[in-house]
């Protein structure tokens, strides 16, 4: 149709081309007039503030085989379109699907399966799988073994494990990342690469620097950890009235420290007024403790009394479990729900919303912590998240992989703010309500850098303005996220994808035409 731009009608030609071998493949091409393509590109969006943006791809491809992703790259280059890759689709700021150069997205919906190798304690997982997904098929080939990533189910393994990718047992195994053996990417000029093939380097740089830098990771080879047949969880919340303040202080001297096998966050948030969400009347601040212990309920408590009496933890706070079934619980879901849960994309954790993280490396004092809840107190939907480090996470050192956020850290914090909708003016308001808390807490904070979390993605903290960015410019919010590894990363990025064709608002930039 003539409303179609020229280099759409070349690629698809070029695709063609490419595949002849393959004409069914045509099937995996979706243009605006196909009647899948606008449910295709909404469904995989997490944050809803993105919702039926402006920004859309000239096609979206749901390649069914890795040679149709060679072909994308190759045709992309050929026609001058972006690409933005899509695993599981939970960026924060929408880089996987939000362009402003015409692009297209390849969608890796249809690269899910996963290989579990009990004997060999591996297993192989595609990009497209969610970390639910993966923790189902792990349950169903043994109760004695675990995968330590992220506790929201509907995460796309893509994304998760090429930023990072951490959640309840980072103290006693570290990173997704950290327990990733072996992997299959396509580079910019076609070519599929394993560990072997690819180097050590780029090997490296895949897991934490961001996969979408680097090419297209299709798979990913992982060390199954393991676990014992029982865990136990608690979730014991205290409101301001019930000396949360203490508790949330006492904390940040005792969570890094404790056994590598007990897990405590904290999720704070504002109840009560005007949020129906909760019975209490008052306007309150509510800090969760929320545990997993890798051990039975005895021993919890047992240990509990020792190291945070404060909390008050008792037996009956303490349920036992499967580690699966403590998936399925801090995924929120009701007790006794079906294992299946962690298959369903569901809208579960769909909102409007804004992040922003910090990492800790001297608690904040009492007054510190007042003063986040007055801004609390404020607003609508707010809360903050506190993940706490040690344990194996000190004894990693920080340039083992991109993500350098190791030892001397107590904890990471992430601050969410939510709303319901994308009325006129109401994200603004709730932006700048996080900015201002994000400013308040700079002197409690890690500094030079003011380190955060790539998995949080937060264009806030700098952009590439264009594809030629200097490492200089990039490193402003690279060091951040990167620290000393940001160098390295330049580095590899540089010789492995030497014309910046990987490029989005937040990749690593190349600057080898002026080496
Ligand atoms: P998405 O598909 O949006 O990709 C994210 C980025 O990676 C994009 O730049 C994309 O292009 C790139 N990419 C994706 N697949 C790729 C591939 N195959 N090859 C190359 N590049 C690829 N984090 C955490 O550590 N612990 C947690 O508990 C949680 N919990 C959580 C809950 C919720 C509700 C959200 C929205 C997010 C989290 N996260 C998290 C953050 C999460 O780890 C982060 O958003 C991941 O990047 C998401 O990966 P997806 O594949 O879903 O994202």
């Amino acid at each position: 149709s003539a409303a179609v731009p020229v280099h759409e009608e070349e690629f698809i030609q070029c695709l063609s081309n490419e595949f002849n071998a393959y004409t069914k493949s045509l099937e995996i091409i979706f243009t605006p007039e196909s009647s899948l393509y606008s449910h295709l590109l909404e469904s995989s969006k997490d944050n809803m503030r993105w919702i039926n943006s402006t920004s859309r791809p000239a096609l979206i491809l749901t390649p069914m085989h890795e040679s149709e992703i060679r072909a994308a790259i190759l045709c992309s280059k050929r026609v001058g379109l972006q690409v933005r890759v899509r695993s599981g689709g939970h960026d924060y700021e929408g880089l996987s699907y939000l362009c402003k150069t015409p692009f297209i997205i390849i969608d890796l919906l249809n690269f899910r399966a996963i290989e579990v190798d009990i004997e060999d304690e591996t297993a192989w997982v595609q990009s497209g799988a969610t970390i639910g997904e993966l923790y189902y098929a792990i349950a169903q080939e043994s109760k004695v073994h675990a995968f330590p990533a992220g506790l929201c189910p509907t995460v796309g393994i893509g994304g998760h494990l090429s930023g990072g990718g951490f959640g309840t047992m980072l103290r006693k195994y570290g990173l997704a990342a950290d327990n990733v053996i072996d992997a299959y990417l396509v580079d910019v000029t076609g070519r599929i690469l394993d560990r072997q093939g690819m180097g050590e380097d780029l090997f490296w740089a895949i897991r934490g620097g961001g996969g979408a830098s680097f090419g297209i990771i299709l798979s990913w080879k992982i060390k199954l950890v393991r676990v014992p047949p029982t865990v136990t969880v608690f979730n014991v919340p205290r409101t301001l009235e019930q000396g949360a303040t203490k508790l949330v202080h006492r904390w940040q001297y005792i969570s890094h420290k404790l056994p590598q096998d007990i897990f405590i966050r904290i999720v704070i948030q504002n109840v009560g007024g005007d949020n129906n969400h909760h019975a209490t009347q008052k306007k309150t601040v509510l800090a969760t403790f929320n545990s997993l212990f890798l051990g039975d309920k005895d021993r919890l408590v047992s240990l509990m009394d020792e190291s945070f009496p404060e909390l008050g933890v008792e037996a009956s706070d303490c349920l036992e479990m499967s580690w699966v079934d403590s998936t399925v619980y801090f995924a929120g879901f009701a007790r006794g729900s079906p294992l299946e849960v962690l298959l369903d994309k569901t809208e579960l954790y769909k909102a409007y919303f804004k992040a922003k993280s910090d990492f800790v490396t001297e608690p904040i004092p009492e007054d510190g912590l007042t003063g986040i809840w007055e801004r609390f107190l404020k607003e609508e939907l707010v809360f903050v998240i506190m993940d706490p480090y040690g344990g194996r996470m000190d004894a990693i050192l920080e340039s083992q992989l991109p993500f350098p956020h190791r030892k001397g850290n107590l904890y990471n914090i992430q601050y969410i703010v939510k709303w319901e909708g994308n009325g006129v003016g109401s994200a603004a308001t709730h932006i700048d309500w996080i900015n201002k808390l994000y400013k308040y807490m700079e002197k409690y904070v890690s500094k030079f850098p003011r380190a955060a979390y790539l998995n949080y993605r937060d264009l806030d903290l700098g952009t590439n303005k264009h594809p030629n960015t200097s490492d200089e410019e990039a490193s402003v919010w690279g060091l951040k996220y990167f620290k000393a590894n940001f160098k390295r990363l330049v580095q590899v990025k540089s010789r492995v994808d030497p014309h910046n064709f990987f490029w989005n608002e937040q990749s690593i930039p190349s600057i080898s035409s002026t080496w």
